[in-house]
C-alpha cells in the first residue's frame, strides 16, 4: 500500500466510499471539529518539511503567496479570494470524487474541485479518495501560477470537446502531469504533481528511488501508459519548465490520442490486481 493521497480526479461517484464531503454554512465555511484542524496540521507541518528542496519553486512560492494556515483546515472561501486575486480561479466544493464531464466543466471554467473532508487519524499515511488536504496543498499553490492554471483550464475544454471513448487517454494525460508530474530544473529534478506533493512517501519516492522510470514527457506515451491509483507509481513523466504545460494544450489532442489508440497501451509495469489500472 503507498501513502499518495491522490486519486483519479474523474470516477464516477462509488456508492461504498468511506468519505463525504462537508456542507458549508450559507456563507462557505466548514465547522471542522478540533480533531479534524490537529489532522491537518499534522499533515501540513510534516510535508511542508518533507517537500523543502524537493518541490518546484513556482509551488514553493504559490505555498508563500497563499499563507495557509499550519493550524487549521483553511476555509474556501479564504482560499478563493486569494486564487481570484492571482490567476482568477476558484476552488468549488464537490462530493469526493466526480464524473468526467462535472470535473472538465469545472476546470473550462476555472473552478477546481475539491472534496471538503479530511482523513482521520487512522489514515493519515494514506487514503485513496482525494481528501481537502489533497487538494488544498497538493493543488492550490500551483494555481497561482499562470502557467499551471492556464492548463487546467484548456484541459477541460478540450476534455469536454472529446468523444467520450477518449476520455480515459486524456485523465491519463492528467494524471502524469498536475496529479504525479516531475520537473527539471537547474537544481535537479522537482516534483510539480499534487498527488505527489501531497504525500509524505512518494515525495521522496519519486525523486530518490531508483524504482521508477522518468522520462521527459511525451503526450503519446502518456496516454499510452497504465497507472495505479493505489500504488507508488511505477512511471513518471518529466516537463522542463511549468510553461510547457502551455504547449501541450497548443496541440491537436485528439489527433494524437487517434495515434495512441492505433499504437495501443504500452504494457502495464503493473501486477494485475482487481481492476485498478487506469
Ligand atoms: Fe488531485
Amino acid at each position: 500500500m503507498n501513502s499518495s493521497s491522490a486519486i483519479e480526479p474523474k470516477l464516477e461517484i462509488d456508492p461504498k466510499q468511506k468519505y463525504v464531503s462537508r456542507q458549508p454554512d450559507q456563507n462557505g465555511f466548514i465547522n471542522y471539529s478540533d480533531e479534524e484542524h490537529s489532522t491537518w496540521s499534522t499533515l501540513y507541518n510534516r510535508q511542508t518539511e518533507i517537500i523543502k528542496d524537493r518541490a518546484c519553486d513556482e509551488f514553493i512560492a504559490g505555498i508563500d503567496l497563499l499563507k495557509m494556515s499550519a493550524d487549521k483546515i483553511p476555509q474556501l472561501p479564504d482560499i478563493n479570494r486569494k486564487l481570484k486575486q492571482l490567476t482568477g480561479w476558484q476552488v468549488e466544493n464537490v462530493p469526493a470524487l466526480i464524473g468526467f464531464e462535472r470535473f472538465f466543466e469545472l476546470l473550462a471554467s476555472k473552478r477546481f474541485p475539491a472534496a471538503t473532508f479530511i482523513r482521520t487519524k487512522a489514515d493519515i499515511d494514506y487514503i485513496q479518495e482525494p481528501d481537502i488536504f489533497h487538494e488544498l496543498f497538493g493543488h492550490c499553490p500551483l494555481l497561482t501560477n499562470q502557467a499551471y492554471a492556464d492548463f487546467s483550464q484548456h484541459y477541460g475544454e478540450i476534455g469536454l470537446k472529446a468523444d467520450k471513448a477518449d476520455r480515459p487517454m486524456l485523465a491519463r494525460l492528467y494524471w502524469y502531469t498536475i496529479e504525479f508530474g516531475l520537473i527539471q530544473s537547474q537544481q535537479g529534478m522537482k516534483v510539480y504533481g499534487g498527488g505527489i506533493l501531497s504525500s509524505k512517501q512518494e515525495t521522496c519516492y519519486s525523486l530518490e528511488s531508483d524504482i521508477p522510470n522518468r522520462q521527459p514527457l511525451q503526450v503519446i506515451e502518456a496516454f499510452r501508459t497504465h497507472y495505479r491509483i493505489d500504488e507508488l507509481q511505477k512511471n513518471y513523466f518529466v516537463i522542463n519548465q511549468l510553461s510547457d504545460l502551455q504547449q501541450l494544450v497548443k496541440l491537436d489532442l485528439i489527433t494524437l490520442i487517434k495515434e495512441a489508440k492505433i499504437l495501443g497501451m504500452k504494457p502495464s509495469a503493473y501486477v494485475p490486481k482487481e481492476d485498478k489500472a487506469c
